[in-house]
């Protein structure tokens, strides 16, 4: 297969020349990686190899502006048979290793005191350090049993930025989720290092200001899904933690994607370079009272999640909640199988190897979109690439859906299915008067599925995104022709505007 810079199948995954040149001092000191006798290649090829194979049905245009149309223009309403290329999200997505497979035959399913739950227990405490680790289904069943133990209606979490099913969770608890990311954090162009990081001296104010009453938590999303998928400095989750220990207010993470984080720890921060993840991840997560987990992400695994706290009592109120809706506290809601995928899964996912494909191919998406002059949310996250829509498409106003009309184009040009963050999931309709209200930016995500797709699938979208960036000044807007009273994104239908 030949490729545009001439330099084989997966030539343009190159890492970084600073990059390689920070790595190598500390990296040989702890005996990670490169023995200086071994030539140094700068491809960095995908870390895997393939065993199963599923295929991609290729449709036509034709073909996919007739099942587009049946669905009122919504991509939630495609079957996934009909999709080539599927970037709607990174969650339960990932292609799991020959060795989960292999853990998920030896899943035991015993309704209590499953050799499967002891070998999850035994990783996610081995890495997390929490001494009480409770499985759930998936990360927002965690969140609702931990703040449905731990809140007290009127208390706030402080957050650098709730995740949506977070913000809902604390709500539903009777508490108030504030956000305060930094400002760059806001900011789509900035590119500072770690845009996820809690603005420090606002954390600071609400804690004096709130005291230990009016704070259930503080929470770290590592990294920021909401913000753009950005990392959280090691630097700033300790200056959260010396504040947090200062006002007595328990400190969680949000750990669905620790593993990105802690790689671009690696990557990022001066004095962390070259030092083995899975030492930083074990400091970053060893410095919070505990976490909620989606292990849909970082766990490597198509369905789970947990709850890891030091606090015994808490542990107790949560497995009693727990044991009402999720299930024993030896399964938690997941099959034996499933916690043996999570156990492997974990480890996988802080892999040296595995974590520097998985952020440069990332990055490696958003310089090519950056050449053909596509805007993106930088510099880019750990899990996907957020277009920017205004920016690309200036000649569609915020109601006529700039995010919508992109992710249409690129599913009809070529079959690539994306998501909307713009004003169809996050605008506002006024319920009295009917008016819309448009939200604060029109994304598009780009999500990555782990290990699912080649750098080829790649270079496909890029093409493809190329070609409808050629043509962004003929594209017109959407009208929505009907939607549902909450979480309109999913069910809303649309039409050409003409
Ligand atoms: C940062 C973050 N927290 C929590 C969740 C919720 O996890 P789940 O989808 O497993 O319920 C997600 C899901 O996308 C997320 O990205």
């Amino acid at each position: 297969m030949r490729r545009r810079n001439g330099s084989g199948v997966f030539g343009a995954l190159r890492m970084r020349p600073e990059v390689a040149a920070a790595r190598a001092p500390r990296a040989q000191a702890a005996g990670v990686t490169h023995d200086r006798s071994e030539p140094h290649y700068r491809t960095i090829i995908e870390p895997h190899r393939v065993k199963v194979v599923e295929p991609i049905v290729m449709t036509t245009r034709a073909q996919r502006e007739e099942k587009l149309a049946a669905c009122g223009y919504n991509l939630f309403g495609l079957r996934s048979q009909d999709v080539m290329i599927d970037l709607l999200t990174d969650s339960g997505t990932a292609a799991m290793s020959a060795e989960q497979w292999a853990g998920v035959m030896r899943g035991d399913e015993s309704y209590a005191g499953s050799p499967s739950f002891f070998r999850f227990e035994a990783a996610a405490r081995d890495i997390f350090g929490y001494t009480h680790i409770i499985p759930t289904h998936q990360g927002r069943a965690a969140e609702r049993i931990l703040f449905g133990s731990l809140m007290k209606p009127g208390q706030a979490t402080l957050a650098n930025t709730h995740f949506d099913t977070t913000r809902a969770n604390v709500e539903f608890a009777g508490g108030e989720a504030l956000d305060l990311v930094i400002p760059e954090g806001l900011s789509p162009s900035s590119r500072h290092p770690f845009k996820g990081n809690i603005d420090l001296v606002r954390l600071e104010q609400l804690l004096a200001a709130r005291g230990p009453a009016g704070v259930a938590l503080v929470l770290l999303t590592l990294t920021n899904n909401a913000g753009g998928g950005q990392p959280v400095s090691l630097e700033n989750i300790r200056a959260a933690r010396e504040l947090t220990t200062r006002y007595g207010v328990p400190l969680y993470l949000d750990a669905a994607r620790f593993a990105e984080n802690a790689g671009f720890i690696q990557q990022r921060e001066a004095s962390e370079r070259g030092r083995p993840v899975l030492e930083i991840a074990r400091e970053m997560l060893r410095l919070a009272d505990g976490c909620t987990m989606s292990a849909k992400k970082d766990g490597m695994a198509n369905m789970g999640g947990f709850i890891g706290t030091n606090d015994d009592e808490l542990a107790e109120r949560m497995r009693n909640l727990l044991i009402l809706t999720e299930g024993f506290p030896t399964y938690g809601g997941l099959s034996g199988r499933d916690l043996e995928a999570i156990a492997q899964g974990l480890y996988e996912a802080l892999d040296e190897d595995y974590l520097r494909y998985r952020l440069r191919s990332i990055e490696y998406l958003g310089e090519r979109l950056r050449e053909i002059d596509v805007a993106i949310v930088e510099p880019p996250g750990g899990h996907a690439i957020y277009i920017d829509c205004r920016a690309l498409l200036p000649q569609i106003q915020p109601l006529e859906y700039p995010g919508q009309v992109l992710a249409v184009e690129l599913y009809l040009a070529g079959g690539i299915r994306s998501c909307e963050i713009g004003s169809v999931m996050l605008g506002r309709r006024d319920a009295v008067t009917g008016q819309e209200f448009p939200a604060a930016m029109e994304l598009v995500r780009l999500a990555m599925p782990r290990r699912v797709y080649t750098q080829s699938h790649v270079d496909y979208v890029i093409e493809v995104l190329t070609a409808v960036a050629a043509r962004r000044g003929e594209l017109r807007g959407l009208r929505m022709v009907s939607q549902p009273k909450v979480l309109r994104h999913f069910t809303a239908r649309f039409e050409a505007l003409s």
